[in-house]
């Protein structure tokens, strides 16, 4: 099923993008419009809709969050169908210089992104009359970004919220990493949060907030109980954390609440 929503938030449009060989897609994604500014371009799968879109309502520039594939999967589509300039940080241009491997399961539920060469982003970049500060936020992925644009008292939040409890991990994410993106992103004044999957029109702040208390939390009480030496079957028994036992099972095991707690025993200092 091919699944396609535009959202309205005044100046700024959602586009949430989704597609499933059966059924209504487990996760859906979003890339925004600022006028001519596409910020993330949504998965390979989609293709065909995001470039209509792009077609109908030129894009003359795109921003990237993070180089996975259902932010990534049609930069290099929009750049080569209509030349225009795609940016990011300089981790996710030497991500995608090269094609990275994925797992099964992302090619079945997103598709590969096509390695592309993209412009590595200023320091402060002025797209559409606005200012669009990018924000390293890495935790998610080492190379994500978050874009600031603070006239508005928006942020592009990219994989950095996604919800006030999430329940897995990719086995590359770093908790303590992401603790430090989100304390980083709440000096910031923003109130709108376009996150690359949930987006809160308002009170973003408030939902930032909420998720690096979560995090802080589940961190404290994981490593409390690592520090005794207990097992990660046996923290995960102590302290109740339920595994998604299909997404696991779907993912290879690459998403998982153990990669969550493995992330905090990982963070700590080795004796
Ligand atoms: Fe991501």
């Amino acid at each position: 099923m091919r699944f396609l929503k535009r959202h309205d938030f005044g100046e700024v449009r959602g586009l949430e993008l989704g597609w499933s060989p059966v059924g209504k897609p487990l996760m859906t994604t979003m890339c925004y419009r600022f006028g001519p500014v596409l910020i993330d371009t949504g998965l390979a799968h989609m293709r065909p809709e995001v470039l209509r879109m792009a077609k109908q309502n030129p894009v003359d520039a795109v921003l990237l969050t993070h180089y996975h594939e259902d932010h990534s999967g049609n930069a290099g589509a929009i750049k080569a169908g209509f030349n225009v300039a795609v940016y990011g940080s300089a981790q996710t241009a030497e991500k995608l210089a090269t094609p990275y491997g994925i797992y099964p399961y992302q090619h079945l539920v997103w598709g590969a992104t096509d390695s592309l060469k993209i412009d590595i982003f200023p320091e402060n970049l002025e797209l559409n009359g606005v200012r669009f500060i990018p924000v390293h936020t890495p935790g998610h992925s080492r190379d994500h970004t978050a874009y600031f644009v603070s006239e508005h008292g928006w942020l592009f939040s990219g994989d950095l919220f996604l919800s006030r409890r999430i329940k897995y991990f990719r086995a590359d994410e770093k908790i303590d990493e992401q603790i430090v993106s989100l304390k980083k992103v709440l000096t910031l004044d923003f109130d709108t949060l376009f996150c690359g999957h949930h987006p809160k029109a308002e009170n973003g702040k408030a939902a930032i907030a909420a998720k690096l208390q979560y995090l802080e939390d589940f961190y404290g009480k994981v490593a409390e109980l690592a520090r005794t030496g207990m097992a990660e079957s046996r923290i995960m028994g102590a302290l109740h954390l339920k595994e998604q036992t299909f997404i696991k099972l779907l993912c290879f095991g690459n998403v998982s609440m153990k990669n969550m707690v493995r992330s905090v025993i990982r963070s700590l200092p080795q004796k």
